[in-house]
């Protein structure tokens, strides 16, 4: 199913470091419906449009979220580890604790979906439940909001600085084969992703 986000055209490909940004908006706005959601149905039934938002949001941390987890590790910060530039030291001395995050983030957000899911199929689920689900939602808007900040405007206008065209191309590209490379045929709009 397709999903468009915002008004602003995306980057795609040859603007990978603006395309990571763009991924950070979908992320700041599909854990905001998470977070919505629990607050409003909270230790209640999931029934009506709001069930179908919740595992929208839930299936988006499930299947493409990753994706963008790979980016940075797999085709953005090898490429800025390898660059010998004095203007980057700062930067770099981050990267250890975004891949740090990342591990910390993957394990919330698989508590996560064992919760949501169990909320969804009518498993167990009540005041316990709904309270772990919150505290997990809570920790992570926290983390995303520091680890977005430090990533959106310290790490990546430092790469924006320092990469070379080709190394900027070449991430482009992996991280469009990560999606098949759909985004590159220009077949549908760059600002459409897929949610499965
Ligand atoms: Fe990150
Ligand atoms: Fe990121």
């Amino acid at each position: 199913m397709p999903v468009q986000i915002g008004a602003k055209p995306e980057s795609g490909p040859d603007d990978p470091i603006g395309w990571l940004s763009d991924c950070h908006r979908r992320i700041e706005r599909f854990l905001s419906v998470l977070v919505r959601v629990s607050e409003q149905a909270g230790a209640g039934a999931l029934t009506g449009p709001r069930r179908s938002v919740f595992e929208n949001a839930l299936r988006y941390f499930r299947d493409a979220a990753p994706k963008h987890t790979a980016d940075e590790e797999e085709s953005l910060f090898p490429r800025l580890r390898r660059i010998d530039a004095a203007d980057l030291r700062e930067a770099l001395d981050l990267v250890t604790g975004m891949e740090r995050d990342h591990r910390t983030a993957e394990a919330m957000h698989a508590e996560v979906d064992r919760l949501g899911v169990q909320w969804l199929t009518g498993g167990q689920w009540g005041g316990e439940q709904a309270a772990r689900l919150a505290e997990l939602l809570k920790g992570l808007t926290q983390m995303y909001a520091r680890h977005i900040d430090l990533e959106d405007n310290q790490l990546f206008p430092a790469a924006k600085r320092v990469l070379p065209d080709a190394e900027r191309i070449a991430a482009g590209r992996e991280m469009a084969a990560r999606r098949g490379n759909r985004l590159l045929t220009r077949a549908a709009p760059i600002c459409i992703y897929w949610t499965r």
